[in-house]
């Protein structure tokens, strides 16, 4: 049998990038979030309608905002379709909606996660067809209702997806190049890294300007969702719309007018060229000076500044020769960044190792499948 949540407050879990989580659970306790406790790739916590609009507003680290609905022991495979079959959908779809499943399994008596969500799929199905003969239709891409079945040894969890699309996908990315950061990932190396808000940035490898981008709707409170025209729950049978409003509009409020002093370059003119579309669309072009320069050609644009920069390292961008252009790294930086704080983010463990400067932090996180190492250099 499920067990059904108390209304008002919810227990919900906001997934994220691992090496992230401890950015997330203090995005989530800054929102007013309670119960927050950091899991793998996860932080759970609970809050009310509220905090579930805020948190996918507001939390920059998280990719999906999940809210459990029940959970039931699976002992034998059909105690999926079985339990999943009895909670009463039509409470929350309509034989008309549309449906996506997400399945995520470890350690269970199922081996492939499709196959539970296709079981999944056919338990809500089978329910509606019974019941009205008619039922809802699957929509990978654009569903009214996506639904998270987490397996996890013999507990299955059942969950709303409040976010729908992954919150990464903010809504500014008007042009990118071939091998954008992700950016929630590109968010949490902002924080991570202790920049201040307001000492000047520059990104040397800036492609499409994720980094540039993030750093500054940080620095000035612009929202993580603000360019965003839908989340999942806004489909919801439940929403509130006024209430949304009203959260939205109070995260709005805050938004300050700062100018900040951002530089970007990067050798690629195309590159530029997104990053300058994508800077225009946020509204962030008089924040952030652009230029098409190499980083071993460029000179830095004050004193003392903040590098954070994600040059090229997986197999998006070849570069032939990786030991050789992270000693460029390390000698432009030696020649001519002295007093900076400098960060880079990179996969590869070895060649980074060639800048030839001693880090006075590593941090692990991960970008896609690759473990990278967030490495800072200080440059006195
Ligand atoms: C991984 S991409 C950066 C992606 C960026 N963070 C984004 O979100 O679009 C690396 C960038 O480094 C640039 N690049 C490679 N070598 C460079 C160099 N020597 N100087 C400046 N830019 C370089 C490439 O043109 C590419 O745009």
């Amino acid at each position: 049998m499920y067990t059904l949540k108390p209304p008002a407050k919810w227990p919900l879990l906001a997934k994220t990038i691992s090496g992230l989580e401890p950015v997330l659970a203090k995005e989530l306790e800054s929102l007013g979030a309670a119960d927050v406790k950091v899991l793998k790739r996860a932080v759970s916590f609970t809050g009310d309608q509220i905090l579930l609009f805020k948190a996918n507003y507001c939390c920059r680290t998280a990719l999906r905002i999940l809210k459990p609905l029940f959970e039931f022991p699976i002992n034998e495979q059909q105690d999926l379709y079985n339990n999943i079959h009895n909670y009463p959908w039509e409470d929350l779809l309509t034989p008309d909606s549309s449906l996506s499943i997400d399945a995520v399994i470890s350690y269970t008596v199922f081996t492939n996660s499709q196959f539970v969500a296709q079981k999944s799929k056919d338990a809500i199905v089978d329910r509606f067809r019974s019941k009205f003969d008619k039922r809802p239709s699957v929509d990978l891409e654009n569903p009214d209702m996506r639904i998270n079945v987490h397996l996890f040894k013999n507990l299955c969890t059942v969950s709303l997806d409040s976010s729908g699309q992954s919150l990464h996908k903010r809504g500014y990315r008007r042009s990118t190049g071939p091998a954008p950061i992700n950016e929630v990932l590109a968010a949490g190396l902002v924080q991570l890294s202790g920049w201040d808000y307001t000492t000047p940035m520059f990104d040397p490898m800036c492609g499409s300007g994720t980094l540039l981008i993030e750093a500054a709707m940080l620095a000035k409170s612009i929202p993580c969702g603000y360019f965003r025209k839908e989340f999942g729950f806004m489909r919801w049978k439940d929403f509130d719309r006024d209430l949304w409003l009203q959260v939205k509009a109070g995260a709005d409020d805050r938004i300050s007018p700062l100018r900040l002093q951002l530089f970007g370059s990067d050798r690629a003119e195309r590159a530029i060229v997104s990053a300058k579309e994508n800077l225009a669309f946020t509204g962030l072009s008089d924040d952030v000076h652009l230029q098409t320069c190499s980083f071993e050609d460029s000179e830095p644009p004050v004193e003392n500044g903040f590098i954070l920069c994600n040059p090229p390292y997986d197999e998006r961008i070849r570069i032939d020769d990786t030991i050789a252009f992270n000693k460029l790294i390390g000698d432009t930086l030696k020649r001519k960044f002295k007093g900076y704080t400098a960060w880079f983010i990179s996969s590869d463990l070895e060649s980074i190792k060639f800048i030839g400067l001693k880090p006075s932090r590593k941090i692990v996180v991960f970008n896609g499948p690759l473990e990278c190492r967030f490495v800072k250099f200080e440059l006195y």
